[in-house]
């Protein structure tokens, strides 16, 4: 109701859906049809970009449909698929599928299953795709579980796992910024580069999800896909083509190589925190330990920052900060990357310890991206300052700028995964984020506590200042 919804309608309002497409939404709740797009119109009309349009509505509305399905009983299954059949048989011609699994994650194994069984991962002539949404399992061990038995009824190339940060549109143009500039791509390596921030925070709490938090906590829910996708486009060397799998070939090389997390660095690099009770503005926050579904003595985490490294030519010896956590000051998401100083790398003295350059892709809340850089100060004899050169896309465009989930779905009705996980990415990223577990980092003495709407522990601040830096 709040993204999917609302980023068909908005594909609708631009008349980007193809035409024929019928929507099917599939559910435990004996929703009659009629409640059903009304609830939907509800949420159009409050979360689309363009608002409610009456004739993109109509046709929207037109596509909607809303069947029962109990999501462990094939039978339903069945009556679904001669449903279905019967409607394409009307088109004439074979018609293509994207079941798109925004359920629980308990239920992922048996839908995959009864989509297997009941013959609907199979089409005859035409497509049957899959997308599914995170968590991709809670480990490397149950990710792999998962990935079998997806396996079992689709082909790789049919499944579509979502990382909706890959939609946004700044973190698209983290490629456009690397390879369509000449300016960067020479200056993209560690003689140049001092270290790289990328930062997630969050002003929002867990949102009545405790359950599957505290089974979670930070590292699973966003170091695993995001911000391990993030540091992967920032950091992969040049792909051969913008092929889909050119462009995961490398990223997976990448996420083979970050390293940093070993059970002797742990301490050193790694610190994680949970919120206690404060204000966020002007409202008292209760502390995450008193968060419905979640224990009173509970050590999970809901802040994580790292210090990371990624082991190969290009980047020997660039530290890579990365941290994300919840209830924090602000929201904020964005990526830093913090030049050398020029005097190091080319002797001049008279320059020594100015600012650094900087280049900032921001993603939120403005979505943009700065350069600093140094200059004499207007009218001093030799003061030299630095300035910043920006352009924000969103100011401009934010009607125009799509959400994540425009892009995704957009993409896998024309086929195209570039913007979705591969498999080997996500298995890859489950074998860093278990080693970092294994090294017991849920030890409850590990956890640093820090005030709801605070800049997170202060012990964050200090994994950059023992090496001289600050986070941008
Ligand atoms: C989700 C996490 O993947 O991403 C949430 O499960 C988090 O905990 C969310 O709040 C953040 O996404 P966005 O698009 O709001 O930055």
């Amino acid at each position: 109701m709040k993204k999917l919804l609302p980023a068909q309608y908005n594909l609708e309002f631009e008349n980007m859906l193809p035409e024929g497409l019928a929507i099917f939404a599939a559910a435990r709740g004996d929703v009659a049809q009629a409640e059903f797009k009304i609830a939907a119109k509800n949420s159009v009309s409050k979360y689309s970009r363009f608002g409610y349009d009456e004739q993109t509505w109509a046709r929207f509305e037109s596509r909607l449909n809303y069947r029962r399905l109990g999501f462990e009983d094939i039978e339903d299954y069945r009556k679904l698929e001669s449903e279905l059949e019967g409607l394409e048989k009307l088109h004439g011609k074979p018609v293509g599928r994207v079941y798109y699994l925004a359920a629980s994650p308990e239920y992922f194994s048996s839908i995959v299953k009864n989509l297997r069984d009941s013959g609907m991962s199979r089409g005859e002539g035409s497509y049957r795709r899959l997308v599914i949404e995170k968590p991709f399992g809670s480990s490397l061990a149950s990710a792999r579980r998962l990935n079998r038995e997806i396996r079992s009824a689709f082909p790789e190339e049919s499944i579509y796992r979502i990382d909706h940060y890959l939609g946004k549109e700044m973190i698209q143009n983290i490629m456009s910024i690397r390879f369509a500039n000449a300016i960067f791509e020479p200056v993209w390596n560690s003689r140049h580069i001092d270290n790289i921030q990328i930062s997630i925070l969050e002003d929002t709490g867990i949102e009545g999800r405790g359950e599957y938090y505290e089974n979670s906590g930070a590292l699973r829910d966003m170091v695993q896909n995001h911000i391990v996708q993030l540091m992967s486009l920032v950091m992969m060397e040049r792909p051969k083509s913008l092929d889909p799998e050119a462009i995961r070939d490398q990223k997976v090389k990448i996420i083979k190589k970050i390293s940093g997390i070993t059970p002797e660095d742990i301490d050193k690099n790694l610190i994680i925190g949970q919120y206690a009770e404060g204000v966020i503005d002007g409202e008292n926050i209760a502390g995450y330990r008193h968060e419905s579904e979640v224990a009173e003595d509970s050590a999970t985490e809901t802040f994580a920052a790292l210090k990371l490294n990624v082991s190969n030519a290009r980047w020997k010896g660039v530290s890579v900060y990365v941290r994300t956590g919840k209830r924090l000051n602000e929201r904020l998401v964005g990526i830093v990357v913090e030049f050398k100083d020029f005097s190091s790398i080319y002797g001049l003295e008279a320059y020594r310890g100015l600012a650094p350059n900087l280049l900032i892709i921001k993603i939120y809340p403005e979505e943009g991206i700065s350069l600093q850089f140094n200059m004499k100060k207007p009218g001093s004899f030799d003061k030299i300052v630095p300035f910043s050169m920006s352009y924000c896309k969103s100011c401009e465009f934010r009607k125009f700028t799509p959400e994540a989930y425009e892009r995704l779905i957009h993409d896998v009705l024309e086929g195209d995964s570039t913007l979705y996980a591969r498999w080997d990415e996500i298995e890859r990223a489950w074998m860093l984020i278990d080693s970092i577990l294994d090294c017991k980092v849920r030890k409850r003495e590990n956890l640093h506590l820090y005030s709801a709407g605070s800049s997170g522990p202060k012990e964050a601040d200090r994994l950059l200042e023992k090496d001289g830096r600050h986070w941008w």
